[in-house]
């Protein structure tokens, strides 16, 4: 009886139903699950992972309702090489994306979608992007093989019974996602725990709106609604509609009057959003009342609305965060968000039944499981140089558990942005802080931006590489389309945001940060706000202006004039080699680079 409920449509809107069923014929699984959202479901989805070996149930008095997920070690990120973006022509992906000719990749596709869910369910996933009742909000529709798929989507969308009803009342298009593990099941053959496929295809055909998504389970390759259709498809549609898909974090600054600015923040993967979105400030700023809250860690939406002022909403529900370096005293508002209902991938278990990652605390265990389930100790740690959890372990937590969480996270209309911040993972040149001219100048500075590469995705980390607005991985379309597009925002804008570089990750010679930051981030924070509402004063540079010592408040932290120098010290010939690094970039995309960024080219050049 139960499984009839479960195959039944929820849905009665033609199309989709005829698409799952050319899905359905296409992938032949052994059964079709369409996802209500319900408790009992989520419950029933947690007890087959559980025993099949998927999750592993934590302790649940320290640990409600939270699981362990281990993956495959070849399945730990995303993977940008075996991402693409089937435009019609390649002119219109750019050369910083993998483009596929799209009649070629739909029969690679078929061929390897062809029977790809045999022994396993497909899942039926109806989830909006964004709030309810917003106009800003978007629907998606992903088919899944993948139970830890479907559960992790329940976190991070608002999924179920609902939203196939807003699909059924509106007739509303949405974005068609088609995802598989890629590991069939024959008859009798015993299932693994983490089933995936060395192969991987991550695609996107951004005339048609479509995914197609094969061979990976974890994060962004997997869970649909979050990079490939938040970020590479809303980016198309963004540029079509006049709007804009970013990754960014949306924070409001509650000031001692309780008045609120809203900024929104594009950090690359791994460079501090989720961190800087829930921001404590330093004691003596609470004392007097500042107060940060959080409207979204990862992705933003922006529209100006009809005044023309710049809204975001953010369209997830859920955080997908980094668990490294996550702890009480870096990150208490993502501690708390975790604590309960939370799937943890890849971290450590610990004898006890509790996860544990480097930095959570500040001494290690004496023993757990590592993140492939092996014996650890700080000693083998030590000795072979193995982490205990995987240096791209996350968890997936609810949003709504966030104390941070602002009254108006969900609000319809958004938040009205004041300022937006670039800020890039950098060991040299790059200063703590320094704010653009202007909006054109500012387009420059995010589109220039540079960034040591993370393990968010394969490939080596630590190289400094050209991450444009932290999108390269994530738009889906030509990059100089998109930086003209960041440019004729202006137009649409009757007050444009203040926008700034920040760098928490700048190095002293001795290679240890120059910056405590987290919290202490609550001081530079303050500075934009300021510049924002102008009322902070700044000095010319050649890069744009800055904060003198004496315009940051320094109460309750012991930070010398030498050191703050020393932060946001301009090196005239790192500088040289940072320009010379924008041209390459300039010269990849020069045939639809707007000529507004050359002259910017050579008015930095002039000033310095
Ligand atoms: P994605 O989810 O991949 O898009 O990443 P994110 O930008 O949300 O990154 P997150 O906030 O999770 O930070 C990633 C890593 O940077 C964590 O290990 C943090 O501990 C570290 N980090 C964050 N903020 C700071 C900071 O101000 N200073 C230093 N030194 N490290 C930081
Ligand atoms: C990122 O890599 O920027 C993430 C994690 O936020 S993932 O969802 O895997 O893309
Ligand atoms: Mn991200």
């Amino acid at each position: 009886m139960k499984a009839r409920g479960h195959a039944a449509p929820l849905s009665s809107n033609e199309h989709l139903l005829r698409w799952v069923e050319k899905m359905r014929t296409l992938c032949d699984p052994a059964a079709v699950h369409w996802v209500d959202g319900s408790a009992a479901e989520r419950r029933e989805l947690i007890a087959g992972m559980v025993t099949r070996g998927t999750l592993t149930r934590l302790d649940q008095k320290t640990w409600p309702g939270c699981y362990l997920a281990r993956s495959d070690p070849a399945d730990v990120a995303r993977v940008e090489d075996r991402t693409f973006i089937c435009a019609l022509s390649r002119d219109a992906a750019g050369p910083t994306n993998n483009w596929s000719d799209p009649f070629e990749m739909r029969r690679k596709l078929r061929g390897l979608f062809a029977g790809c869910m045999r022994g396993r369910t497909l899942y039926v996933i109806a989830y909006r992007m964004g709030p309810a009742g917003s106009p800003m909000s978007r629907i998606g529709v992903q088919l899944t093989d993948s139970p830890y798929v479907v559960v992790n989507m329940g976190i991070m969308a608002r999924t179920g019974r609902a939203i196939f009803g807003e699909i059924d009342r509106a007739q509303t298009r949405v974005v068609p996602g088609l995802h598989s593990v890629g590991a069939p099941l024959k008859r009798g053959q015993k299932d693994v725990s983490w089933p995936c496929n060395p192969d991987k295809y991550i695609v996107h055909f951004p005339e048609s709106r479509e995914i197609w998504s094969f061979g990976s389970g974890y994060g962004g390759n997997a869970l649909l609604g979050k990079k490939c259709f938040a970020l590479r498809i809303a980016s198309n549609l963004a540029r079509d509609e006049g709007w804009m898909a970013e990754h960014m974090l949306i924070l409001g600054l509650e000031d001692p009057k309780g008045e609120k600015t809203y900024v929104a923040a594009a950090f690359p993967s791994a460079c501090g959003k989720t961190n800087f979105a829930m921001l404590v400030p330093p004691e003596t700023f609470r004392r007097k009342g500042w107060k940060v809250w959080t409207v979204g860690d990862d992705i933003a939406w922006l529209r100006p609305d009809a005044a023309g002022r710049l809204h975001a909403i953010n369209p997830e529900a859920g955080f997908f965060g980094v668990a490294p370096g996550t702890s009480v005293k870096t990150n208490p508002n993502a501690m708390a968000a975790l604590a309960r209902n939370t799937i943890f991938t890849n971290t450590a278990l610990t004898p006890d039944g509790g996860v544990w990652w480097e930095g959570m605390t500040p001494e290690p265990p004496e023993r757990c499981l590592d993140w492939q389930g092996r014996e650890w100790t700080p000693e083998i740690g030590r000795a072979t140089g193995a982490t205990a959890a995987h240096p791209n372990a996350r968890f997936t937590a609810p949003a709504s558990q966030c104390p941070t969480m602002d009254p108006d996270w969900e609000r319809p209309e958004g938040v009205p942005i004041s300022a937006i911040i670039f800020g890039g993972r950098r060991a040299t040149t790059m200063p703590l802080i320094y704010q653009s001219f202007n909006w054109t100048a500012g387009v420059y500075l995010g589109a220039t931006m540079g960034s040591e590469t993370t393990a968010a995705a394969g490939g080596a980390t630590g190289k400094v590489r050209r991450d444009p607005m932290a999108m390269r991985p994530f738009c889906g379309y030509h990059m100089g389309d998109y930086f003209r597009h960041w440019i004729s925002m202006q137009k649409r804008l009757s007050e444009t945001p203040r926008i700034f570089h920040v760098n928490w990750f700048r190095k002293d010679a001795a290679g240890k940060f120059l910056w405590p930051g987290f919290g202490e981030n609550m001081r530079v924070l303050k500075w934009m706000v300021d510049r924002a509402r102008g009322r902070a004063l700044g000095k010319e540079t050649p890069i744009g202006w800055v904060p003198r010592y004496e315009d940051i408040d320094w109460t309750g932290l012991d930070f010398t004039r030498e050191r703050f120098d020393e932060l946001q010290a301009f090196d005239k010939t790192a500088w040289r080699a940072e320009v010379i690094n924008h041209e390459e970039l300039f010269l990849d995309l020069h045939d639809r680079l707007p000529k507004e960024l050359i002259y910017e080219r050579e008015l930095l050049i002039c000033r310095m």
